[in-house]
């Protein structure tokens, strides 16, 4: 069994955008903007993470925090008003929402040139149809995991993906597919989870529930990502997976904390730096006019 090293992962893609950052001889500095309404303590401490990250390689960075009460209507003016600000590159609007707000609507408001957390429709859409567009933060990070791994190519591997959220299982999918993974999908109203797992040499759990899978339910040697970010019951931090027993049977294994939580805020940092590239050109188009 060995434990895949996000972190070093993680560090590489950092210097290698501080690096870039750097050699930017460029007025304008790549910027992302984020914002938050109300006070969940769990969006509070992403956000954080989110500035600590941008300030790490050299990025602007905003946070705009509104009140829980917010209407619907003021929200979206607020990411209009964005949307036409030059030196905003990326905007992401913290998730949930409270629920007077259709955070469908938030989403499809952001330009999507600018939607960095790539939930837009249209970013999807060419998701689905393997065109450019920013990919989802989190799929994003466990395709890059994977292929650090060594696993670039999965064709004739039998992957089993566990969840089917708009964020994670359903982008997923399709990235794994243009992988050309033999993939099985699995959720809350699967008949025989267990039967699927034994099956499978790639196993990706995306469901939040903590210490779901146990190392008997899976294929000996089998590689597991585990997406879930849970809280135990003795309030620390763990996956969808029971990482002690997971880990006898697997031949690598994602750790939580530390493992693809980080990476997704990587992947923030890339798409904010894909954003940058992309505005950039246009301005340089222009300068040519
Ligand atoms: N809330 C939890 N994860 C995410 C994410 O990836 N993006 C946004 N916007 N909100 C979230």
């Amino acid at each position: 069994m060995s434990v895949v090293d996000v972190k070093k992962i993680v560090k590489n893609i950092k210097n290698n955008l501080k690096e870039k950052v750097a050699s930017l001889n460029e007025a304008r500095l790549p910027k992302l903007v984020v914002i938050l309404v109300g006070d969940n303590p769990a969006s509070e401490k992403y956000v954080k993470g989110k500035e600590k990250d941008c300030a790490e390689v050299g990025f602007l960075t905003e946070t705009i925090r509104l009140p829980e009460e917010i209407e619907e209507k003021a929200l979206l003016e607020k990411v209009e008003e964005l949307n036409e600000d030059m030196s905003v590159d990326g905007i992401l609007v913290q998730l949930p929402l409270p629920s007077h707000i259709d955070e469908q609507k938030v989403i499809k408001k952001i330009k999507p040139d600018k939607d960095v957390d790539g939930f837009h429709p249209l970013n999807i859409g060419n998701l689905v149809l393997g065109l450019d567009g920013f990919v989802p933060c989190t799929p994003n990070g466990v395709i890059k995991i994977l292929e650090e791994i060594g696993l670039d190519d999965l064709s004739g591997k039998k992957v089993l993906l566990v969840g089917r959220s708009n964020i994670v299982g359903k982008p997923l999918a399709h990235l794994l597919l243009k992988k050309h993974a033999t993939l099985t999908i699995a959720h809350s109203k699967t008949t025989d989870l267990v039967k699927e797992l034994k099956q499978a040499d790639i196993v990706i759990l995306a469901v939040g529930k903590a210490k779901l899978v146990t190392g008997e339910m899976l294929k000996k040697g089998a590689v597991l990502i585990d997406v879930g970010i849970n809280v135990n019951d003795d309030g620390k931090l763990c996956g969808d997976a029971d990482f002690d027993s997971c880990s006898e049977v697997c031949s690598l294994i994602t750790p939580v904390p530390g493992g693809v939580g980080i990476m997704t805020r990587a992947m923030l940092l890339e798409n904010t730096w894909q954003a940058f590239i992309k505005h950039e050109e246009i301005d340089d188009e222009r300068m040519e006019l």
